[in-house]
């Protein structure tokens, strides 16, 4: 297997393009992190392909939340394993392609969690990096090369990741995810995001803004500005002194291009009067938010330790619609925690009644090694969380629907960000994060424009150009 790790030389001086494969699991920070790793290796000549098979390199940028998603990555690398075992097969009989080898990485949260574990289980695993780490890919791919299977973890410093990586930035279309704020420190009895991506962090306010001129001066309409608890955003300002979200909101709406920002995700009790005021203030603040509340039952609340109440949340939720009368509220919900009682989880429908999301997801609690909620008493069995699921899951679906029918007879703007499956279609976004289908509108990817609505459906809206559109394209 040795060999094999060594990445494929140019001999005849004409450098082959390298070609990198980057499998993402889990959440929009692990789809920002892949960006980052394809920029970190582009220099070396490494261009990405959306297949392993053809792949110099794959990376899977892995997810640890809940027992699935990190059970994935194991069967994922017992496929790249045959691959990698036949192409070194090919090498040696000398048929086959001219791709002889294949490095395999695991980066992101199962990688940090459990990195011992995956290089015992996966022995065609040749690098295993952190979510603070990926910076150093370069460096670990030469030293792969040279350790000849060595294999290389990393522990958490996100102030030299980003100050390590690219100004340049790869991308891809008129929106864009950029990290602002890592980590946390809130430590709810069930989650493993404390542990995989440390202490709370944030991006000092110079870098974040240089990020985003980058970004516009890619053509970049929107950014979604990225936090495990974003709204706890306190970067260092030009001042010196900390800066909040709502204040970095108001910066980056100065950047000519970024006419829309977003953010994710949010903890209730960082929601602050400021944040809630700029909603009403700022029309580039787009009115949609996720505010996980997870159940609607003030004991699982505290089983939970997620440090508020529901009448603190649904009170909030008041505020921010008394800011912004408008806001789609979205939300995670956690069902089947553990000591969870049919009136709990009555409570959580109720507090969903209450709210009406336009979109939330809803998971069956998993327990996660190293975490409290895993050895408590009380855990729920799956056929009642399972039943549990379903009843929540057709109540948020019932909601997302009615939301979106509302839609229809009104004139929304839409951002066009990519080519639909259908002739000269396209698909952009309302503020509210509706997918919106246009026919005839291929030109007009990139722009914001209004559209009337036609009808809403359970995933999308369709819509049509209005006159002035149709004028003005
Ligand atoms: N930082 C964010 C999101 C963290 S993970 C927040 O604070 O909300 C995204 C969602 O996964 C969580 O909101 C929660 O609903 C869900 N989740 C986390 N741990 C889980 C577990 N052990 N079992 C089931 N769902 C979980
Ligand atoms: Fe996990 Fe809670 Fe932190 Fe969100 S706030 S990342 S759910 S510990
Ligand atoms: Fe998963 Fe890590 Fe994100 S555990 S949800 S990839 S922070």
């Amino acid at each position: 297997m040795t060999e094999t790790l060594v990445p494929p030389a140019a001999s005849d001086g004409q450098a082959a393009p390298k070609r990198l494969f980057i499998k993402t699991y889990g959440c929009q920070m692990n789809v920002y992190d892949s960006e980052r790793m394809a920029d970190v290796l582009r220099p070396l000549g490494y261009a990405t392909t959306d297949t392993a098979a053809d792949a110099d390199f794959v990376i899977l940028n892995t997810c640890h939340i809940r027992e699935k998603a990190a059970e994935k990555v194991y069967s994922e690398l017992g496929k790249l394993r045959e691959l990698k075992d036949a192409r070194a097969e090919n090498s040696k009989t000398g048929s086959g392609n001219s791709r002889n080898s294949m490095i395999i990485a695991v980066a992101g949260c199962v990688a940090q969690a459990e990195g011992e574990e995956i290089m015992r289980r996966q022995p065609a695993v040749d690098i295993v990096v952190g979510p603070q780490a990926y910076h150093q890919l370069p460096e670990l791919l030469t030293r792969t090369a040279r350790a000849r299977g060595e294999r290389i973890g990393a522990d958490f410093a996100p102030v030299d990741k980003f100050d390590a990586l690219p100004q340049a930035r790869g991308v891809n279309g008129p929106t864009a995810f950029l990290t602002v704020q890592e980590g946390c420190d809130k430590f709810c009895t069930f989650c493993v995001v404390p542990y995989t991506r440390g202490a709370e962090w944030s991006r000092p306010v110079a870098a974040v803004l240089a990020e985003a001129r980058e970004l516009a001066g890619r053509g970049v309409r929107e950014v979604t500005l990225l936090g495990q608890n974003v709204n706890a955003y306190d970067g260092e300002g030009p001042d010196g002194a900390s800066s909040t979200l709502a204040r970095l909101a108001y910066a980056l709406a100065e950047i000519p291009g970024i006419d829309r920002i977003r953010y994710t995700t949010s903890h209730p009790n960082d929601m602050t009067d400021a944040l809630i005021a700029a909603h009403g203030e700022l029309d580039a603040l787009m009115p949609w938010l996720h505010l996980p509340v997870q159940s609607g039952s003030d004991r699982v609340l505290r089983l939970m330790n997620r440090r508020h109440g529901r009448t603190k949340y649904l009170e909030l939720i008041d505020r921010i619609r008394g800011s912004r009368p408008d806001m789609a509220m979205s939300g995670d919900f956690i069902v089947g925690f553990p000591g969870e009682t049919d009136r709990d989880f009555e409570e959580t429908m109720d507090l969903v009644r209450r709210v009406g999301y336009a979109s939330a997801f809803a998971f069956m609690y998993s327990p996660r090694p190293g975490t409290p909620a895993a050895s408590m008493t009380g855990q729920v069995p799956a056929e009642v969380a399972r039943a549990r699921l379903h009843a929540l899951q057709a109540l948020l679906a019932e909601q997302q629907l009615a939301f979106n029918m509302d839609k229809a007879g009104r004139t929304v703007d839409v951002l066009f960000e990519k080519k639909g499956r259908h002739g000269a279609q396209a698909i952009g976004r309302s503020p509210w994060l509706q997918s919106v289908h246009v026919d005839d509108a291929d030109h007009l990817i990139g722009r914001i424009v209004p559209v009337d609505i036609e009808y809403g459906q359970q995933n999308s809206l369709k819509g049509r150009l209005t006159e002035k559109a149709l004028d003005g394209a």
